[in-house]
């Protein structure tokens, strides 16, 4: 059996809040319940995923640069950090790990400051806008660039 595809699934800040925090935007399910169908999904997939959710920049930095040799992709909301975050970047940029950027509303169709990502052009794919159905679909895009599909 071939080994389980290891990624590395980040939260940015706030995102602890979701279920509470602006429903009308974010919806009503939890960051727990986000988790556990997508360690399902994964597992159905053949990959192990680690979950990792801080309100501090220089924590997630740190367990993404940990992410390198021991993880083969990573999947990130970096919320609102997307937009201002050099430092995310290049800790993602230093791990040369492939990325999938995802967001559970459409940055697009919001405020003008939310179009501004510093992760999307390092990532291999970004998708926004389909609630928590964008980390399956990130998920999915990610294994399966993994697997080498174009
Ligand atoms: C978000 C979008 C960001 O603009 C915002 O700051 C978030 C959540 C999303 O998942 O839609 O915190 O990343």
């Amino acid at each position: 059996m071939p080994e389980a595809q290891r990624i590395l699934v980040i939260h940015g800040p706030n995102l602890n809040l979701l279920g509470s925090r602006e429903p009308d935007v974010y919806g009503a399910t939890t960051l727990a319940e986000i988790d556990r169908a997508l360690e399902a999904a994964g597992k159905e997939a053949g990959a192990s995923l680690e979950f990792f959710q801080s309100n501090h920049e220089g924590e997630l930095v740190e367990r993404i640069q940990a992410a390198a040799g021991a993880a083969e992709g990573i999947l990130i909301n970096p919320a609102g950090l997307t937009h201002t975050s050099v430092v995310l970047r290049d800790a993602l940029l230093a791990t040369g790990l492939p990325v999938v950027e995802v967001h559970l509303s459409n940055v697009h169709a919001r405020e003008s400051f939310r179009r501004t990502s510093l992760v999307s052009d390092v990532a291999v794919g970004v998708v926004c806008g389909f609630g928590p159905a964008s980390y399956r679909l990130g998920l999915t895009g990610l294994l399966s660039h993994l697997q080498g599909s174009p």
